[in-house]
């Protein structure tokens, strides 16, 4: 994709101005007479979103009306609804701000051609150039992974994306893959994967300095997800190239944590797997000895995703982090409960959970605390395995899926994200498709904690 985003201001560009609406009477008043004729006929109120040009007094520019609030839509629309060319600010912006014109700006071209070029903007003086671009090309990857369809996004793609970033930024990268995941004791990853003509596989990413803060990032990388034997119904199953939502967050916030130096000992899990229907299936009534020790009964197959997340979070575990987060379409229930604009967390941590939500809030990046209600764990229980994998009551179904993947991470602080990673509907810096969620709310917590 080309850079929207330019470090140099051009002599061409064109002049933005954003008027605050609450300050649009006096602005208004300031105008000479030529030009509040032309406002008045455009019907500018600067609202957010407006835009008029206005090519007469003190040069042309383009004026675009603002609520006030600092978010990713103040700008977010204008790549597209700006004739293409470049532009400059002449109001002070945010560093968020200025990511909602450069997420404004994603296109997913890989099997189309553009017809139009978005505009592009001069990154003002006062902000870091680099650091703006490595959060829009994190986000980039992140849309862009979820938005390949599975025929060009099976485990080994997302295998080779995975290291492809680690060769990017002098990261290691170790994989299991197929039969080898049996003798690691990665059974549960194994048998969601196996039937698959492509094989199941445990991508481990590390970099950093080995004294740093312990940091895991585990991602949720089901390819596609058919449901397995318990196959879902068309309606159901139209979206889930997106069911390796996960593993595209961690990915891309890895990116970012790499690419912004930040001081920590980075781990990167993705068990990465397609759920297909094949003779060699696992099956409902199935019991799969997992890599923590606890034994797993099968009572649904399309309840795959805490299947291989718990394998990949017990070895999280296993080396003490100080923070273990996971990413991960997991449950229809969490977007019963919160929709798809915002990502249901969860914790064993409260002043983690607590410091995450407002991060969230700070970065335009809604994030909404659910709790691991500790009496919801008796509808885990099997009657021939130490736990079962889905539960047989309707309710809880988000609240149910944390509390079976608490089990796998003992006593490490652990944060859990159940997230849409795809937007429904196309909102200012937000276009349809694939989407971070989440990711600059964590960024933001671990820059502040470890930066
Ligand atoms: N990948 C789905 C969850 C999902 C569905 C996320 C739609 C976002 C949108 C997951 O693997 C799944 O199938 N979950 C089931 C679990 C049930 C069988 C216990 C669900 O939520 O219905
Ligand atoms: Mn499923
Ligand atoms: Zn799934």
């Amino acid at each position: 994709m080309p850079d929207v985003l330019l470090s140099n201001t051009p002599g061409t560009s064109t002049a933005i101005e954003l008027i605050n609406q609450n300050v649009f009477d006096t602005w208004f008043g300031q105008r000479s007479e030529q030009e509040q004729a032309w406002v008045n006929r455009s019907q500018f109120a600067a609202r957010t979103g407006q835009i008029c040009w206005l090519p007469l007094d003190n040069g042309a520019r383009v004026v675009i009306g603002w609520n006030g609030q600092d978010n990713l839509a103040t700008l977010g629309n204008l790549p597209f609804a700006l004739p293409s060319g470049d532009y400059h600010l002449t109001t002070e912006v945010s560093e968020l701000q200025l990511l909602g014109w450069a997420f404004g700006a994603y296109q997913f071209l890989r099997y189309r051609s553009s017809d139009k070029q978005p505009a592009r903007l001069c990154i003002p003086a006062n902000h870091n150039a680099e650091r703006l671009q490595n959060f829009s090309a994190a986000i980039t990857l992140v849309r862009d992974l979820i938005n390949t369809p599975t025929s060009d996004m099976l485990p080994s793609d997302l295998a080779a994306a995975a290291t492809d970033l680690a060769g990017r930024h002098g990261a290691s990268c170790e994989i299991t893959t197929g039969d080898d995941l049996l003798a690691g004791n990665f059974r549960t990853i194994h048998a969601v994967g196996r039937a698959s003509a492509n094989a199941p596989r445990l991508i481990d990413i590390q970099w950093g300095d080995k004294d740093a803060p312990k940091l895991v990032l585990v991602g949720k990388g089901v390819c596609f997800d058919s449901g397995g034997l318990d196959l879902k119904p068309a309606a159901g199953m139209r979206l889930m190239k997106k069911d390796m939502g996960g593993a595209a967050q961690v990915l891309g916030l890895g990116q970012l944590i790499m690419a912004q130096q930040l001081p920590v000992n980075l781990r990167i899990l993705v068990p990465a797997v397609e759920n297909a229907v094949s003779a060699n299936a696992f099956r409902p009534g199935d019991i799969i000895k997992s890599y923590h020790g606890l034994t797993v009964e099968i009572d649904n197959t399309d309840a795959e995703g805490r299947l291989i997340l718990c394998d990949a979070l017990a070895l999280a575990a296993e080396s003490k982090p100080a923070l273990i987060i996971d990413f991960a379409t997991l449950t229809g229930s969490a977007r019963s409960a919160v929709g798809a604009e915002i990502a249901a967390m969860f914790s064993n941590d409260d002043a983690v959970a607590d410091v995450l939500a407002g991060c969230g809030r700070e970065r335009d990046d809604p994030v909404w605390r659910m709790p691991l209600h500790d009496d919801y764990n008796f509808m885990l229980n099997s009657k021939v395995a130490d736990i079962v994998n889905s539960a047989a009551s309707p309710y809880a179904g988000a609240i149910t899926a944390a509390l079976f993947l608490q089990r796998f991470v003992s006593a490490v602080p652990w944060v859990h994200f159940d997230i849409m990673a795809f937007n429904p509907r196309a909102r200012p810096g937000r276009p349809e498709g694939g989407e971070a969620m989440g990711v600059r709310a964590v960024f933001k917590y671990l820059e502040d904690r470890f930066g």
